[in-house]
């Protein structure tokens, strides 16, 4: 990246939560490399501890397990005491499940939507009242391309994705008047250990992704760009929004038998 390009989150405080691996680590990554004093949380310490022990400078880590009220109380006080304020939430921790209907468990609907869901509603609550104080803020959702549409297997995901995607809309509309933005990140499929849990070499997967407008698996940083640029101040006027950085997956259908296609039929 050119130096010039640096910077544009200069002396920000932005939490990561889901930073010990994956889109969270990208994200921690390449905000502290535009100036974000960052504070990772997740359930995971110890990796946790060895990517904030990487990112080095100002980087604060403490445990968080985002679907537990307290865990959020103690965590926002304690970036809060380290920086003085919060200016970023990056609401990325999640879980993905897969299961026939048949055979869904409640239970893991109900952890599903508690981390998934309801730990994005406790980060909010618990950073509002500090950026409220501070008049601006900017808080990023990590929903998925399914919280954009349907897939089999997933209805415990998709419905914490889309879930998602409606509160962003609300917290839009509740705090957009005290200067705090509130949006939703849609990524495709994605090379981290939740997108490609075997580690299968990028070529391989890429082959499960090619009928997609950019025939790929995307990369954590990829994702982390966008999230970078909600939190950055370029975003000034944006709230409410969904932003789909899924390689072109949403955009519709791909038509093997039209033009355009190599087993086209017409020339
Ligand atoms: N990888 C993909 O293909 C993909 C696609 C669309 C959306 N997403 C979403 O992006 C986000 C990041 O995904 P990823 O691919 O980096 O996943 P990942 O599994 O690689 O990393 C997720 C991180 O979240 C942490 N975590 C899990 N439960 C937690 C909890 N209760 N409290 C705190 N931390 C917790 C894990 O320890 C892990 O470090 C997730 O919300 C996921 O649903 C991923």
């Amino acid at each position: 990246m050119a130096e010039n390009m640096k910077g544009r989150l200069e002396g920000k405080v932005c939490i990561i939560t889901g930073a010990a691996q994956g889109m969270g680590e990208a994200t921690a990554r390449l905000f502290a490399s535009h100036g974000a004093k960052v504070a990772l949380g997740d359930v995971n310490t110890e990796k946790l501890e060895a990517v904030a022990k990487d990112i080095g400078g100002d980087a604060f880590y403490h445990k968080l397990d985002v679907s537990d009220d307290e865990n959020w109380k103690i965590f926002s006080g304690a970036v809060r005491d380290k920086f003085g304020t919060i200016d970023v939430l990056v609401n990325n921790a999640g879980l993905v499940h897969f299961t026939p209907i048949e055979m869904l468990d409640p239970n893991d609907f109900n952890r599903i939507l508690g981390v998934n869901t309801l730990g994005p509603i406790l980060g909010t609550k618990h950073v509002t009242p500090i950026m409220k104080a501070a008049g601006k803020g900017s808080i990023i959702n990590i929903s998925s391309v399914d919280g954009l549409r349907g897939a089999n297997g997933l209805t415990c995901y998709t419905a914490s994705k889309w879930a998602l995607r409606g509160i962003t809309k609300c917290h839009a509309f509740e705090l957009g008047t005290s200067g705090i933005r509130v949006n939703s990140v849609h990524p495709g499929g994605v090379d981290t250990p939740m997108g490609n849990s075997a580690g299968r070499p990028k070529e391989e997967v890429n082959q499960v992704f090619k009928r997609l407008p950019l025939g790929r698996i995307g990369d954590p940083t990829e994702i982390a760009q966008a999230s970078l640029f909600l939190a950055s101040d370029e975003a000034s006027y944006i709230t409410g929004a969904e932003i789909a950085v899924d390689g072109g997956w949403t955009a519709g259908t791909f038509l093997t038998m039209l033009p355009g296609s190599p087993e086209g039929l017409m020339p």
